[in-house]
């Protein structure tokens, strides 16, 4: 009895969360993408949030199709939950997304635009989201997913209706609105650019691939999707565009994570940080869940965490997601890939818990 309780007392510890301490030791934001009805509804859940979580995000209550439905109504029932248990909790909130080409509302995607009916709109939309935010929960929202997924794998412009009717400074636009409604927060532009995604992206779009990054392969330059990005937060930085990172989604396949150390090796000299802000580990779901895919699928989780303790640039490591059971991932890719988060469809922890744990716990006393 006396040799296995201690191991029973660690179980229940890491069942029920355990990397906050390590994480806040370590100076890092590190926490989950949340869904509103799990977090009224699963005790584990919550607990597991409580207990791992220094910031949280929104999965997707805060992008434009569901918190402004319509052209003059907004709904911030599901994103208010979930920033008030993080206000109770005493965590952050990453806000995500304000403009993105998915998730849009019919009356913006149906609509009949001008560049400047456009833009007001777009204004409108930045500065009341960010507003609210910053005027019922202040300080709890630090940083802002302001533009999303704005290129494509070759390099060039997303064909997005921001794209089209506005033209190419919509991006700066945004960040300036961001800017002007919270001199406060952190603004990013949010993006994914591992070989994996981009390939997928080209098979749902038709728009010719480039390279992305890969574990062998992670020279931004030689990448045009990322070189792009380079190009244009390099021009912001030298035109004063407010803008402080770029985030990386990092929706990895298990054993592929690219070296994000030196993937974003030109983001520090712009004065700019970095993020993992959609971290999950794709597994084909016909390798399944056992213990060698759990270890493969540890090692990869603790690669990018790694690289984000590394760098100096970076400080932030957000997975998209709490367990399986409520994962993107075998919906968006109709079965494809599964077991992308570090609890188990029963909200247990898996290997990667353990290792993330270790991980940073070594980082704290470093
Ligand atoms: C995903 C959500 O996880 C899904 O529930 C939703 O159906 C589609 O969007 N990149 C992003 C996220 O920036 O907002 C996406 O989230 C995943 C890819």
């Amino acid at each position: 009895m006396r040799r296995t309780l201690p191991v029973l007392l660690a179980t229940v510890i890491i069942a029920a969360g355990c990397l906050r301490a390590p994480a806040e030791e370590a100076d890092l934001n590190f926490g989950y993408a949340l869904d509103p009805f799990a977090l009224a509804s699963i005790p584990q859940y919550q607990a597991i949030v409580a207990n791992d979580a220094t910031m949280v995000t929104v999965e997707n209550y805060m992008k434009w199709g569901l918190i402004h439905p319509n052209p003059s109504t907004y709904d911030f029932t599901l994103a208010d939950q979930i920033v008030a248990t993080a206000q109770a909790n005493g965590q952050q909130v990453r806000g995500h997304v304000l403009v993105w080409h998915t998730q849009l509302p019919g009356w913006l995607t149906n609509g009949t635009w001008t560049r400047d009916s456009l833009l007001a709109v777009m204004e409108d939309h930045i500065t009341t989201v960010v507003t609210h935010f910053r005027d019922n929960f202040p300080g709890v929202v630090t940083h802002w997913d302001v533009v999303n997924e704005a290129f494509n794998p070759d390099g060039s412009r997303r064909d997005t209706i921001f794209q089209q009717v506005i033209g190419d400074d919509y991006i700066e636009k945004a960040f300036a609105f961001a800017r002007a409604a919270d001199p406060d927060i952190s603004l990013f532009y949010n993006d994914f650019y591992d070989d994996f995604s981009l390939a997928g992206e080209t098979l749902l779009t038709g728009v010719p691939a480039g390279p992305g990054a890969t574990p062998t392969q992670s020279d931004c330059a030689q990448l045009p999707k990322c070189a792009a990005t380079q190009a244009m937060l390099t021009d912001f930085v030298a035109r004063g565009v407010p803008i402080d990172g770029l985030g990386f989604q990092a929706h990895v396949l298990l054993g592929q994570a690219p070296d994000y150390v030196e993937l974003a090796d030109w983001v520090g000299p712009l004065g700019l940080e970095w993020a993992a802000t959609e971290l999950d580990v794709k597994v084909l779901s016909s390798l399944g869940d056992n213990s060698a895919t759990r270890s493969a699928h540890a090692d990869t989780f603790v690669s990018v965490l790694d690289d984000c303790l590394e760098s100096d640039r970076c400080d932030t490591v957000i997975l998209w997601g709490v367990g399986d059971a409520h994962s993107w991932l075998p919906g968006f890719t109709n079965g494809l890939f599964d077991y992308g988060l570090i609890y188990d469809d029963d909200y247990l922890p898996k290997l990667a818990v353990v290792k993330m744990f270790e991980r940073l716990e070594a980082a704290s006393v470093d």
